[in-house]
């Protein structure tokens, strides 16, 4: 009884240590999903494209937003409009924003089955501070048309670097180092970016293998993203207490070694949204896309692959 008493103890113990790391502060799943978010709507602020953004109250009744029959959440783009005969025809999307934000020692987990893909669309999951680029940007899930690699990136004022190729390792991050200048004037706002290798970590591959997770930690080191196949997600991912020390390497990594990211960041609100056409699927249309960006936008068929299915959204804090 003493032994065991005195195990029971060790094991409470070492269990509390482990468990101190991470508390459940924010829980986006199920039917009060959309509860917090602040609506974007009207045309795109932030580039010359070919889309509506639609307030809640329009969003929920033409089902843009809606949670379906497995307690998922769709935020999906109108693809029963024909706009051929309209030639300023917008398309109606959603932009949504977190009333909460998230900042430095949070773990941010988003779990989807399925995200937007096809000729002309822009879909992002990603991180914004309030003043632009001051406060940040963190881009998780991105990218257009037909891609099936995700890209990971920030957008910062000067002075904010990925480590160069030489800094690089494979303990590092498992992602293809593209730009290291993370400061948005640099080479026409690209960002400083890291591609996924995996090709189903979007679009059609992300979809057919059953999605994954994506996984933001964010601490005294930096940024750490990780993107895991459905069936590779670690066991403590969807509980009550994830902990990313026992996770591989992780896909995408962002030290203050390159980026005083305390200077760089502010507290950031979470975005979903589904974008169409404007610079970045216009300067990657051809050769995967035929014709013209614009082409697509009136034709409603071309926008069925064009939603989210989040499975859910969690943010830890500790
Ligand atoms: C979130 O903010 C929007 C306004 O921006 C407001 O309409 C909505 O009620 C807020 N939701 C919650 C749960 O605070
Ligand atoms: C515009 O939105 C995209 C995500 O859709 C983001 O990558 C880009 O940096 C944003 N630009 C600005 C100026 O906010
Ligand atoms: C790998 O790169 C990281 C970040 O630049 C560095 O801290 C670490 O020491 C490097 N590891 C090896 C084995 O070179
Ligand atoms: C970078 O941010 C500054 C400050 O907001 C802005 O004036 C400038 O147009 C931005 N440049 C690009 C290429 O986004
Ligand atoms: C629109 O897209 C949804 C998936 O979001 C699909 O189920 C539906 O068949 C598509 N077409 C129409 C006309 O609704």
């Amino acid at each position: 009884m003493y032994t065991l008493g005195l195990l029971w103890l060790a094991a409470t113990f070492f269990t509390t240590l482990a468990r101190a790391a991470f508390t459940l502060t924010q829980n986006y799943q199920g039917q009060s999903f959309f509860d917090a978010w602040t609506f974007l709507s009207g045309v795109d602020g932030n580039s010359s494209s070919n889309v509506l953004y639609q307030t809640r109250e329009q969003a929920l009744q033409k089902g843009l937003v809606s949670v379906n029959a497995a307690g998922h959440a769709i935020i999906k783009m109108d693809n029963i409009t024909d706009g051929t005969k309209n030639p300023t025809f917008g398309r109606s999307s959603v932009y949504i924003l977190s009333n909460a934000t998230v900042s430095a020692g949070s773990l941010v987990i988003m779990d989807a089955t399925a995200m937007p893909f096809g000729c002309s669309v822009w879909p992002a999951f990603w991180m914004q501070g309030q003043v632009w680029p001051a406060d940040g940007e963190i881009d998780i899930a991105e990218n257009v048309n037909l891609e099936t690699k995700n890209q990971y990136a920030l957008h910062t004022a000067q002075g904010c670097m990925h480590p160069s190729a030489e800094q690089t390792n494979a303990t590092l991050e498992t992602g293809t180092l593209i730009s290291t200048d993370c400061f948005n004037e640099t080479n026409y706002n690209q960002g400083c970016l890291v591609g996924d290798p995996s090709p189903n970590s979007f679009g059609a591959g992300f979809k057919s293998t059953g999605g994954g997770a994506f996984a933001t930690l964010w601490d005294d080191t930096g940024f750490k993203i990780w993107f895991f196949p459905r069936a590779s997600i670690p066991a403590d991912l969807s509980s009550d207490s994830p902990n990313p020390s026992g996770w591989s390497t992780p896909t995408a990594s962002f030290p203050t070694s390159a980026c005083d990211t305390p200077n760089f960041f502010g507290p950031q609100s979470i975005i979903f949204n589904i974008n169409v056409c404007g610079s970045y699927p216009e300067s990657n249309f051809n050769p995967s896309c035929p014709g013209k960006c614009q082409d697509f936008v009136g034709v409603p068929s071309n926008y069925d692959n064009a939603y989210f299915e989040v499975s859910y959204l969690r943010v830890f804090t500790g």
